[in-house]
């Protein structure tokens, strides 16, 4: 059988990536993050999409250099469609299009959101993929989401954010005890060292699978206000036990939605993807969770669970073998629905 080479393409946010996989296997994925960002610490559109503008065919080149292979190898090219900020979308969108057109091979579309999920699905050694139906929770900077995944292309999220995403709740408390940004990572290994019941922070009452993060964030800007007023160091003196605190409540917030998911779908396989699933906390709580209730989870490798243009090649190659492929005159979407 002929081998079939995807050149994947994201750019909804601030990584400019391009990949290039085999069939299931990838060859290369090659990121560029924007460093221009933490200076204002956020993502800054019109900054974003400048950059990608830059970064766009140096990536694109070093992918194929990188897999070996040349561009008049390509079967298709995908590229995220959105959801993602417009900007940003447009460069990868344009750019996907005029080489395909180029080259007359045909153009896929892919929802970003489905690829973080679909990211599973990348043949790596020692990687369990996660079996039908099963549950997908996307956790990351600009996501938070908890989908059924029936099949491939057959989802439906349950659950989702009606504010702030988890990794944003990380960062602006980071931001609140002067750390850079991002401050996940930081507020992650600072938790390791503390102690999580030190301070208490309300959950936010949210109904259902949906999530609410903003009212944690002002709770700890109040907390925060209130004892360095009694104390100008005290932020400095309890970093660890702060830091160990917020990651406590986030974590419970997040497995209180899950246990609920698992309850009403009777679903037990739990597959999560985005930034924040490098975090010790959800990993750690997952593994209890397998042997107190059952479970059994799935984490991709680091690379293809931030975003990246691997988990974009991949949802390309399952829309190829599919003959699924985009009209020349598909637009990017910065609200797209999974
Ligand atoms: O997936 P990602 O690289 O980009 C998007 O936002 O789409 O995720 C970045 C987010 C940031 O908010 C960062 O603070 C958070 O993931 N993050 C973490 C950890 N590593 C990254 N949050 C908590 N614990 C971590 N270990
Ligand atoms: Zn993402």
């Amino acid at each position: 059988k002929e081998n079939i080479y995807i050149l994947g393409i994201e750019s909804s946010c601030d990584d400019t990536s391009a990949a290039i996989l085999c069939n299931d296997k990838i060859l290369s994925n090659v990121v560029a993050d924007q460093k221009i960002h933490a200076e204002y610490g956020g993502v800054v559109p019109e900054l974003a999409s400048r950059a990608h503008q830059q970064n766009i065919v140096p990536v694109v080149h070093q992918a194929l250099k990188k897999a070996g292979i040349s561009k008049d190898q390509l079967s298709a090219i995908a590229f995220t469609r959105g959801p993602g900020l417009m900007g940003s979308l447009l460069v990868g969108a344009s750019f996907a299009k005029s080489l395909a057109y180029g080259l007359d091979i045909p153009l896929i579309d892919v929802n970003h959101m489905q690829a973080h999920i679909l990211a599973h699905f990348i043949e790596e050694d020692h990687h369990k993929k996660p079996p039908f139906p099963f549950l997908a929770m996307t956790i990351s900077g600009g996501h938070t989401q908890i989908v059924k995944v029936t099949n491939y292309f057959e989802m439906e999220v349950l659950g989702e954010t009606i504010d702030d995403a988890v990794g944003e709740a990380y960062d602006k408390s980071g931001k609140v005890l002067g750390l850079g940004y991002p401050a996940g990572p930081e507020i992650d290994q600072r938790a390791q060292l503390g102690n999580p019941k030190a301070y208490k922070f309300t959950k936010p009452k949210v109904d259902g699978l949906n999530f609410s993060f903003s009212g944690l964030k002002t709770a700890i800007l109040y907390f925060v206000q209130r004892e360095v007023k009694a104390n100008p160091n005290f932020v400095e003196e309890n970093l660890n036990d702060i830091c160990a605190s917020i990651q406590y409540t986030i974590i419970g917030i997040l497995m209180d939605k899950l246990k609920l998911a698992v309850k009403q779908t009777g679903i037990k396989h739990i597959a999560i993807g985005g930034g924040v699933s490098a975090n010790s906390g959800i990993r750690k709580a997952l593994k209890d969770a397998e042997k107190k209730h059952g479970w059994t989870s799935y984490i991709p490798k680091f690379e293809y669970t931030t975003d990246n243009a691997a988990m974009i090649a991949i949802v390309g190659y399952l829309k190829y073998l599919e003959q699924d492929f985009a009209d020349f005159d598909v637009m990017a979407t910065a609200r797209l629905k999974i």
